[in-house]
């Protein structure tokens, strides 16, 4: 079993290390001369054309990953994207038709919700393409379309390496869509596939800093509330930060969109509480992250204790971080694939601190085959 887990104590540790691969493997054979393919999948540009209205639907860590891809597909195709559980979907009566591309994530395509969701929207009619880690699993086997990650088997029950390869494989439909309706130029096209051909190397990178991470959660491994804060792709991030650290240390972890912190969650803060902050690129929308710059003043001024996740070389974020987290310069549609390690690396030392199980939390199945 140790030879199995590489080493690690742990599969869940071994699986943070191989996410570079699984991105870098999850991209192999989708861009051919000149052009993003999806090649297992069967519709043909005429078809993609058709497409006028885009649903992502999911389960936990998987749909976070479709909440960044609805940041990513609507900017790039100007295509609406919808993103909903897929235990909301069907009951909901959405408006379906065979203009619709239903996008089904699912890590072990055995998702009860998820397939029961495929099957809703396969009933009205329009076209689903699973995005799954599984060969031949149910929900690519009832899917119209299949793009598969390809990060191998994912033993820890909390989703890591198959969280960062959803992420690479909806950016791909992202691009394919774009490509196929004209909304971007080849050369943009290929600058963008570009980017996430660098990922890999870039997330090697975070891995670097992993000490770092385990240092700074060992000091905060035995609180009782951990909150998150992330604004545009920043907050899918904050959202899957707190999953991992409830489901991993039992802890109480929520995220939230930092523009909310009025409505609601600064009422949370009180002296000593800690904040984990996902700060977006300075490069990228200047407003955004002065906005979280503020946010972070606020919480600090109210005694939070913070925890600042910048890219390196943001130095207006020091006096705000009692400690900082730096991960490498990334376009801000690509950080969340940097932004997340350090984030499953917390969560899982922090759980380890407490003497936990990391691959096996308790009450929780790697795939819930029950509705
Ligand atoms: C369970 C797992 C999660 C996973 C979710 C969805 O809750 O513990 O890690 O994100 O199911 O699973 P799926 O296989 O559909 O991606």
């Amino acid at each position: 079993a140790a030879a199995e887990k590489g080493g690690h104590e742990f599969f869940m540790l071994k699986e943070i290390e191989e996410q570079p691969a699984g991105v870098a493997d999850t991209l192999i054979g989708h861009y051919a001369d000149g052009q993003v393919v999806l090649d297992e999948q069967r519709w043909s540009d005429q078809e993609l054309r058709e497409i006028d209205k885009v649903f992502v639907v999911a389960c936990g860590s998987s749909y976070h990953a479709g909440l960044l891809a609805k940041y990513a597909i609507e900017h790039w195709t100007r295509i609406p994207v919808e993103v909903e559980l897929a235990s909301e979907f069907r009951y909901r009566d959405p408006v379906l038709d065979r203009s619709t591309l239903v996008v089904a994530i699912s890590q072990s395509g055995e998702t009860a919700d998820t397939l029961e969701a495929v099957r809703h929207a396969k009933d009205q009619k329009a076209r689903v393409l699973a995005i799954c880690n599984t060969n031949g699993a149910q929900i690519p086997r009832e899917a119209d379309a299949v793009l598969y990650t390809r990060t191998g088997p994912e033993i820890g029950v909390a989703s890591t390496k198959a969280f960062l390869a959803q992420i690479t494989a909806n950016y791909l439909v992202g691009l394919a869509l774009a490509q196929a309706r004209g909304v971007k130029y080849p050369d943009e096209v290929a600058a963008e596939f570009n980017h996430l051909e660098l990922m890999p190397k870039l997330v090697a990178k975070v891995l670097e800093s992993a000490p770092q991470v385990r240092a700074i959660a060992r000091e905060f491994a035995h609180q009782s509330t951990v909150l998150f804060l992330g604004r545009h792709v920043g907050y899918p991030v904050a959202l899957e930060g707190a999953l991992k650290l409830k489901e991993l240390a039992y802890i109480h972890a929520e995220g939230f969109a930092s523009g909310e912190l009025k409505h609601g969650p600064i009422a949370l803060i009180e002296e000593g509480v800690p904040v984990i902050v996902v700060m977006p690129s300075p490069k990228g929308r200047a407003v955004l992250h002065s906005k979280l710059l503020s946010n972070i003043r606020e919480v600090q001024a109210r005694g939070a204790r913070t925890i600042v996740i910048a890219e390196e070389g943001d130095d207006t974020v020091r006096p705000f971080a009692d400690h900082l987290i730096e991960i490498p310069a990334a376009p801000t549609l690509y950080q969340p694939l940097l932004s997340t390690v350090p984030l499953q690396i917390f969560a899982a030392e922090v759980a380890m601190q407490r003497g936990y199980d990391i691959d096996k939390p308790r009450n929780l199945a790697k795939s819930v085959t029950v509705e």
